[in-house]
């Protein structure tokens, strides 16, 4: 079974990898967008490339650690608190993604931007704090 856990543990760090270039690579791209008008239709295709990217990442993230925790812990009784600050740290990630989409250009993307990269932050610390 440890074969197993270790497969979705390389898949859980390989989507962390897509997600935080993503956090980092697109409010570049979306600064650009903004600057000049000439280069959007590329540069468009690019942020909607980059955005996909950050969802199947992300996807991918919480379907390994559920599976993590299903293969390892049989559950989250007797994980600590730090693992409940990363579920909620997950959570508004998630959330924050979802109000992007839906609010469409109405939310100032350095703001989104700097809470998601902040949160991915949080994340991290907080895993690496339950989990070891
Ligand atoms: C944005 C989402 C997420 C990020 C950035 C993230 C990040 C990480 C990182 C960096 C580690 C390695 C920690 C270490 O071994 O010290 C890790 C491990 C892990 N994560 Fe996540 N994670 C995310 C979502 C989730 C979700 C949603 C769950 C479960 C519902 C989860 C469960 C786990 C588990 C079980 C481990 C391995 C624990 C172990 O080594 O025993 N993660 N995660």
């Amino acid at each position: 079974m440890d074969y197993v856990f270790d497969f979705l543990l390389i898949c859980h760090l390989l989507a962390l990898a897509v997600a935080a270039a993503t956090t980092v690579a697109l409010p570049v791209v979306m600064r650009r967008i903004a600057a000049t008008a000439e280069n959007r239709p590329s540069l468009g295709a690019i942020a909607g490339q980059l955005s996909l990217n950050s969802r199947i990442g992300l996807g991918v993230l919480v379907v390994t650690g559920v599976l993590m925790i299903w293969v390892r812990y049989g559950g989250v009784d007797g994980l600590n608190v730090w693992f409940t600050v990363k579920m909620a740290l997950v959570v508004l990630m998630i959330l924050v993604l979802i109000a992007t989409a839906v609010a469409r250009g109405r939310i100032n993307p350095q703001l989104s931007g700097w809470i998601t990269r902040l949160t991915l932050v949080g994340i991290v610390i907080s895993a690496v704090l339950a989990f070891n």
